[in-house]
Parts: C-alpha cells; sequence; structure tokens
C-alpha cells in the first residue's frame, strides 16, 4: 500500500487576503481579517488539486500584531511541521508586518520544511483581487522538493525572511527584497530556483516570559533626547536606532543612548535607509545584526533579550 501524499497546512492570520469591502471596487476602505480560511480557499478551484489542511489560527490585521498571536502562530508552526505527513506550511498574514512574523518565524523555528508566507494587497471582495494567486503560488512553493526555511510568496516571488521587506504601500507588488535576489520565482505554477533556501540558527521564546520592551528610535533631523529619557524613565529594556545613511546617529540622540546603556538599556544600530548594511565606522561599540532592517533587529533584539541560547 503507498502512503498518501504528504499535505500543505495552510495557518491563517487574518490581514487584507482576508479582508472585506462594502464594493467590489474598493481597494481600499476595506476591513482585515473578515475572510475565514475555508472560504479563501473555495475562492481557488484550482487548491482542490492539493491536499491540504487549513487552521483558522487568528483573523487580525497585521498592523495590531501583538504577542498572543505570535505565540499562537509559533506554536501551531511546531506542532504541524513535527509531522511527518505535512511537506510544508503555508501562513496567510497582513502585509503590514509580515516582515518582522516571517523573521520571528525563521529564528523560533529555522524550520528543515518550508513555511511560506503570503498576503495580498487588495482585499478578497476586490474586483482584482490578489490574494488567490497568491494563495495557489505559496501552497505550490510549500511543496518545492529541497524547499526548506521562511520566505514570503507573493507577486510571483518567493522572497527569504532575512531580505524580505514591504517597499510599497498600494502597489500588488509590494515586497521586496532591496539588497538580495529572490530565492525562487514561480511563473504559471512552475517554480525556478534562484538561490539557497534560508537558514539560521534556532532561537527560543520560554514558556511564561513576556516579549521583552524594545523600541524603535529614528535618527532625523532636528532630533531631541526626551523621547528615549522617557522610555528609559519608564522601564524600556532595549532600543533599535534607525540610522541616518551607514548608522549615523544624531548628536542629540547619541547623548541619550550613552546615558541608557549606562542604566542596562540595550541598545542596536540600524539603517532608517531602505537598503544596505551598516558597515563598521559609527556603531558606538553597539550591536549590528547583519542583514537585518530595523522592524526585524527589533525582534532580533527582543530574542536576545529573552536570553536565547542559540540552538542548532
Ligand atoms: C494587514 O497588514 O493586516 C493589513 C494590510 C494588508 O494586509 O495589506
Amino acid at each position: 500500500m503507498t502512503s498518501p501524499a504528504p499535505r500543505v497546512v495552510i495557518l491563517a492570520t487574518g490581514g487584507t487576503i482576508a479582508g472585506a469591502a462594502a464594493s467590489a471596487t474598493d481597494n481600499v476602505g476595506y476591513r482585515a481579517g473578515q475572510v475565514g480560511v475555508e472560504q479563501l480557499i473555495a475562492a481557488v478551484p484550482a487548491l482542490s488539486a492539493h491536499r491540504l489542511e487549513a487552521e483558522q489560527v487568528a483573523q487580525v490585521d497585521s498592523s495590531d500584531m501583538g504577542e498572543t498571536v505570535w505565540r499562537a502562530l509559533v506554536a501551531r508552526c511546531e506542532h504541524h511541521l513535527q509531522r511527518a505527513d505535512v511537506q510544508g506550511l503555508v501562513i496567510t498574514h497582513g502585509t503590514d508586518t509580515l516582515e518582522e512574523t516571517a523573521w520571528l518565524l525563521q529564528r523560533m523555528l529555522a524550520p528543515a520544511k518550508p513555511v511560506v508566507l503570503t498576503a495580498a494587497m487588495r482585499p478578497a471582495t476586490s474586483l482584482a483581487a490578489d490574494g488567490p494567486q497568491n494563495l495557489l503560488d505559496a501552497v505550490t512553493v510549500a511543496q518545492v522538493q529541497g524547499a526548506h526555511g521562511v520566505v514570503a510568496c507573493v507577486a510571483g516571488r518567493v522572497l527569504s525572511a532575512t531580505d524580505v521587506q514591504k517597499v510599497h504601500s498600494y502597489r500588488t507588488d509590494a515586497f521586496d527584497a532591496p539588497d538580495a535576489s529572490p530565492v525562487a520565482r514561480v511563473v504559471e505554477g512552475r517554480v525556478t530556483v534562484l538561490r539557497p533556501w534560508p537558514q539560521s540558527d534556532r532561537a527560543s521564546w520560554p514558556e511564561g516570559r513576556a516579549w521583552p520592551w524594545v523600541e524603535i528610535v529614528t535618527s532625523h533631523a532636528l532630533a531631541r533626547r526626551d523621547g528615549i529619557d522617557a522610555w528609559v524613565a519608564t522601564g524600556v529594556q532595549g532600543l533599535v536606532v534607525a540610522g541616518t545613511g551607514n548608522g549615523t546617529v544624531h548628536e542629540a540622540l547619541r547623548g541619550a543612548l550613552v546615558d541608557a546603556e549606562h542604566r542596562g538599556v540595550a541598545i542596536a544600530l540600524a539603517s532608517r535607509c531602505a537598503a544596505g548594511p551598516v558597515l563598521a565606522g559609527h556603531r558606538a561599540g553597539w550591536r549590528v545584526y547583519p542583514g537585518l532592517n530595523a522592524v526585524k533587529s527589533r525582534v532580533e533584539l527582543g530574542l536576545e533579550l529573552l536570553g536565547s541560547a542559540p540552538q542548532r
């Protein structure tokens, strides 16, 4: 007897891909996270050819992403990734914080199977919704032999958790990997792999531990230190500085950051530029997470503060 083909599990969390508007011509005045996962699947007849399982993990606008949903998502991913009959996972997610969730999952799971996030810029009720094609493509990517790690699949491109960034507020092709090429492309259901799948060390978020309080401060002209001082006075544990250019920081902020550090606040440096690394030179001894933008550095600093020992 042959064993049945492996499955793809779709974990739904909400977002515009599950959004609904009063009119099919309205692509902006909608509510995210309204349409259930079974209905999203039913809207794509081609998915009936795939062996799928679906689970509604949450139903949120990802701009409101919080600890409870992150915890639940990590736990459901861990559960399904352990199953021998599961080849890969697809996660439907809002576009707004997709890159942060992607990095969290890569670090928490470091999965040996593919975990493919997908999203849409237009609601499910739109005249020309982009979600159905993205969902079909993501399910296809989750079944690629040898695929592993966390990726995003949107508008026919597969971008690694390290590189993926939302770069446009309206276009359906809203994601890019500004400093890297895509991991793969999907054209008419065919996946062409272009470079290695993502991998990383695995971190942990111990049960019962609250996510550390980490804020992002942007350096800019006419910067003032008051905001940093207020955060420090109210117990912030970490600060990520989105510096100008190659991580330069306004002198008014530098003093406040040094004072914050003396009071035990962990400081990390990133760039507010849309692309490019922070190279040695302006770091003032602060940690830099290579290849990570400010929002992903914030996730990484949170994991560091949780005291996560890397586990291979
Ligand atoms: C969200 O991030 O949940 C809303 C916006 C979107 O998905 O495009």
